[in-house]
C-alpha cells in the first residue's frame, strides 16, 4: 500500500527548509508519495502576499526534481479549511497517510481547532529543531493530552522563518533561504513588491545607517512574531517597524501635534514619527501609529504590537551595546521576559546617566517592572 506524506502550509514563499524537511521525512518514514497542500484564504481576507496560483508556481520551482503532487483541496473548498475538516478528506483520498507539521507547530498543536479529532485521522510527524529534544517532549505532551500517534522525527531542521523571509523580500533584499529558482521567479515577476514605494520613500528620509537599522528592526520583529507565535498581523508589524524611526532625522515639528514636554528631547521622534507616518505615508491605523508613538519611551499597558516594536528596536542585529547578547538570549527564550528585561535595562541606563527620565518611561517601569518584582521574586535584572 502506498504510504503518503501530507505536508500543508502557506508556502508564502516555499523555502529550502520546506524541501529539506520533506525529503528527510519521506526517507525516515519510508513514504512513497509526497502531497503538498497549500492553504487558501479568499484574496480579500488573506493576510498573505501571493495568490494561490502564484504560490503553486513557486512550489513547483522549489520542489523541482522531486516526485510530488500539489493538492488544491483548500482552494476548492474556499472556506472552513481547518485541519480537522480537511485531513479526513485527504485520508479518504490517499489512504495510508502521515501528516507532517513543523516542530514549532507541534508545540502549539493544542491551540488548533479540535485537536482530539485530528489525532484520530492519522499519525502526526514533526521534525526536531536544534536537537534539544523539544519536539520529542512536545510529542509526548500532545500524546498524553489527545491520544493518537505523534512521531518526533530524527532529522533536524534549521530554524527558518517564512515571515523573516517575507520581511527580507518586502525590504527589497534577497533571501538566501530560498532555492535559486524560487528567488529568480520572485525577481522576474516582481513578487513581494507591495511596500516598495514605502521603502523607497523612507530611504530618502534616512542616512544609510539609520535605514539599515530600520530594516534590522523589521526583521527582528518578524522573527519574534513567528518564533513566539505572537500572532500579530504581519502587515501591521512590517509597517510599524519600518516607519518607527521615520522622523528621527526629520525633527521639524511642522505644526504637528506632539506633547510639549518632548520637544528638544530625544523622545520627540517617536511622537513626531507617528504624526509624520500619518501625513507622509498615509498610515491611519491607530495600532500601527501607537507602536511608532511609544517605541522609545514605552508606556503602561502596552499592546502586544507596541511591545514587539519596542523590543525589536532595542534588540535588532545592528545594535552592539554591552548586555545585548544577554537581552537577546532572554527574548529568544521568552518574549515577555525579553520585553521586561529590555525595559529594565533601558531604565537602569537612563537612571545611571542622571537627568530627567521621560515620565512615560517612569510610568512604564513602575507598571511592568515593580509589578514583576512583586509577582516574580527571582525575575529580571536581565535574567542572566
Ligand atoms: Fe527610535
Ligand atoms: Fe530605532
Amino acid at each position: 500500500m502506498t504510504k503518503t506524506l501530507i505536508f500543508g502550509g502557506a508556502f508564502d514563499p516555499p523555502h529550502k527548509e520546506h524541501v529539506a524537511l520533506c525529503k528527510a521525512a519521506m526517507k525516515e518514514l519510508g513514504a512513497d508519495r509526497l502531497v503538498l497542500v497549500p492553504t487558501y484564504s479568499p484574496p480579500h481576507k488573506s493576510g498573505g502576499f501571493l495568490s494561490f496560483d502564484q504560490r503553486r508556481v513557486l512550489i513547483e520551482k522549489a520542489f523541482e526534481g522531486m516526485d510530488f503532487e500539489i493538492d488544491d483541496i483548500e482552494m476548492q473548498r474556499e472556506t472552513d479549511n481547518y485541519t480537522c475538516r480537511v485531513l479526513p478528506l485527504l485520508k479518504e483520498k490517499y489512504g495510508d497517510i502521515i501528516y507532517l507539521i513543523g516542530g514549532d507547530s507541534l508545540k502549539h498543536f493544542d491551540s488548533w481547532r479540535n485537536p482530539q479529532d485530528i489525532v484520530k485521522v492519522c499519525p502526526i510527524a514533526a521534525a526536531e529543531r536544534g536537537g534539544f529534544g523539544e519536539v520529542a517532549r512536545a510529542a509526548e505532551t500532545m500524546r498524553a493530552k489527545f491520544g493518537g500517534e505523534f512521531i518526533a522525527l530524527k532529522c533536524k531542521g534549521d530554524r527558518t522563518s517564512s515571515s523573516l523571509i517575507r520581511a527580507k523580500l518586502l525590504l527589497g533584499e534577497r533571501a538566501e533561504e530560498l532555492p535559486v529558482a524560487v528567488m529568480r521567479e520572485i525577481e522576474e515577476r516582481a513578487l513581494y513588491d507591495d511596500y516598495k514605494p514605502m521603502v523607497d520613500k523612507l530611504r530618502g528620509f534616512q542616512s544609510e545607517e539609520l535605514f539599515e537599522h530600520s530594516k534590522a528592526v523589521v526583521k527582528r520583529a518578524a522573527e519574534f512574531n513567528s518564533l513566539h507565535n505572537l500572532k500579530q498581523n504581519f502587515k501591521k508589524l512590517f509597517v510599524a517597524a519600518l516607519l518607527h524611526d521615520n522622523a528621527k532625522q526629520r525633527r521639524s515639528i511642522d505644526g504637528l501635534n506632539v506633547p510639549a514636554d518632548c520637544v528638544d528631547t530625544p523622545v520627540l521622534h517617536q511622537f513626531l514619527g507617528a504624526e509624520k507616518a500619518k501625513r507622509d505615508f498615509g498610515i491611519d491605523d491607530e495600532e500601527i501609529l501607537n507602536a511608532i508613538r511609544y517605541h522609545t519611551t514605552a508606556r503602561p499597558d502596552m499592546s502586544l504590537l507596541e511591545k514587539l516594536i519596542y523590543t525589536a528596536d532595542s534588540l535588532s542585529d545592528d545594535r552592539t551595546y554591552d548586555p545585548i547578547p544577554v537581552l537577546r538570549a532572554v527574548a529568544i527564550k521568552d518574549f515577555d521576559k525579553g520585553f521586561l528585561a529590555t525595559l529594565e535595562y533601558t531604565y537602569d541606563k537612563l537612571a545611571a546617566k542622571g537627568g530627567k527620565i521621560y515620565p512615560l518611561t517612569v510610568q512604564a517601569y513602575r507598571y511592568y517592572i515593580d509589578k514583576q518584582y512583586i509577582d516574580n521574586r527571582d525575575g529580571l535584572r536581565y535574567n542572566k
